[in-house]
């Protein structure tokens, strides 16, 4: 896999238009990018994450005068939400236009649409004329990737190239918000916190999807949600409680097969047995986020790892993403001390 520098984005376009595949930078995540509208690069992505057919991919565009090119009936409320947010991490979920092909939204009436905030991928979008489908740059089911190192461990020899953009300054995937219906519907908390969505929108429908674990009969709004997910190969157990209570907790059960991800305050105090990774101190939420799945991802490569306590962090802003995250790579496994 070729890894292009920021005066290489010429190049990533003529990839793209050969209908090869190209690992982007975005503000949230990597993305796995492909011409939305050929069936050919669509195809591969789904191949080379090893994907379910029914999750569709969202669509990738360099500002919001895209919108009425591929999408129908755009409400008000997208129009005030693009004005305020993007280039951002919020997604929309809208009405599409017959141009969206059945093969990016996995035959729903609706698509995705992103306008990122990454300088050379917002580069790339206005130099190919189309717009661009990308997933997280991950095999299915692994963390999402938000580093190159993490791109080149899930896909190197698979794919044509990434373009290197350093790590990714959020590090959880962005919020999807569903415009489509009567109604906006939270579809995935992420990198946006929701309480600004709702200075727009209002008080906000959540999708269960996002706190709860599915039974097999129920089918989410995002297709993905439904999936396991951001896991690692050991198993998560999610700590909750205020931070000294979960300290104590993992204190008490830790054992030398045990992974610990907790806030940097307690590292010394929980560096006793087993691996102990930290992911920012209790009150940086973006710190949390933004190591959250470069942690995840270390843990794998400790096979003696077989259980991974996780300290529970405040569900407000980005915490909720980051509770999401937890969350599903634990399958909703909760310890309240
Ligand atoms: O931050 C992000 O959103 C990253 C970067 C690369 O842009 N992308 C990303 O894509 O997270 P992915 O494929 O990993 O997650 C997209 C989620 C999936 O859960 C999918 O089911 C849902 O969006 N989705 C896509 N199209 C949809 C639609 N038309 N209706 C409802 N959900 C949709
Ligand atoms: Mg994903």
């Amino acid at each position: 896999m070729r890894i292009l520098g920021k005066n290489e984005i010429l190049a990533a376009a003529e990839l793209l238009r050969r209908d090869e595949l190209v690992a982007i930078p975005t503000e949230t995540v990597y993305g796995l990018g492909a011409n939305a509208l050929s069936k050919t690069a669509v195809q591969k992505i789904f191949a080379v994450k090893g994907r379910p057919m029914d999750n569709p991919l969202i669509i990738h565009i360099p500002d919001a005068s895209a919108l009425d090119l591929y999408c129908l009936n755009v409400p008000r409320e997208a129009y005030e939400l693009a004005n305020a947010f993007w280039p951002g991490p919020v997604t929309m979920v809208l009405k599409r236009k017959a141009c969206i092909p059945d093969f990016v939204t996995a035959g729903l009436d609706t698509v995705a649409v992103r306008c990122p905030a990454c300088a050379p991928t917002t580069e790339l979008l206005r130099m190919v004329d189309f717009p661009i489908a990308a997933p997280s740059a991950n095999l299915s089911g692994r963390p999402s990737t938000t580093r190159v190192a993490h791109v080149i461990e899930d896909l190197d020899g698979k794919i044509e190239a990434v373009m290197d953009g350093g790590d990714c300054e959020i590090g959880v995937e962005s919020t999807i918000i569903d415009l489509s219906g009567s109604r906006p519907v939270l579809l995935r908390p992420g990198g946006l916190p929701v309480e600004e969505l709702e200075h727009i929108l209002g008080k906000m429908e959540v999708d269960p999807a996002i706190t709860h674990p599915l039974s097999k009969d129920v089918r989410p709004k995002a297709p993905g949600m439904k999936y396991r997910h951001y896991a690692p190969k050991a198993q998560v157990v999610v700590v909750t409680g205020t931070p000294q209570r979960s300290a104590a907790w993992i204190a008490d059960h830790c054992t030398t097969d045990t992974g610990i991800l907790c806030f940097e305050e307690y590292h010394d105090m929980l560096s006793l047995k087993g691996l102990t990774l930290t992911f920012g101190n209790t009150d940086r939420i973006d710190e949390q986020a933004h190591e959250l799945f470069d942690k995840l991802r270390l843990f794998d490569h400790h096979p003696e790892i077989n259980v991974i306590y996780i300290q529970a962090t405040s569900a407000k802003g980005l915490g909720s993403a980051v509770m999401n995250r937890i969350g599903k790579a634990s399958g909703f496994r909760f310890v309240d001390p």
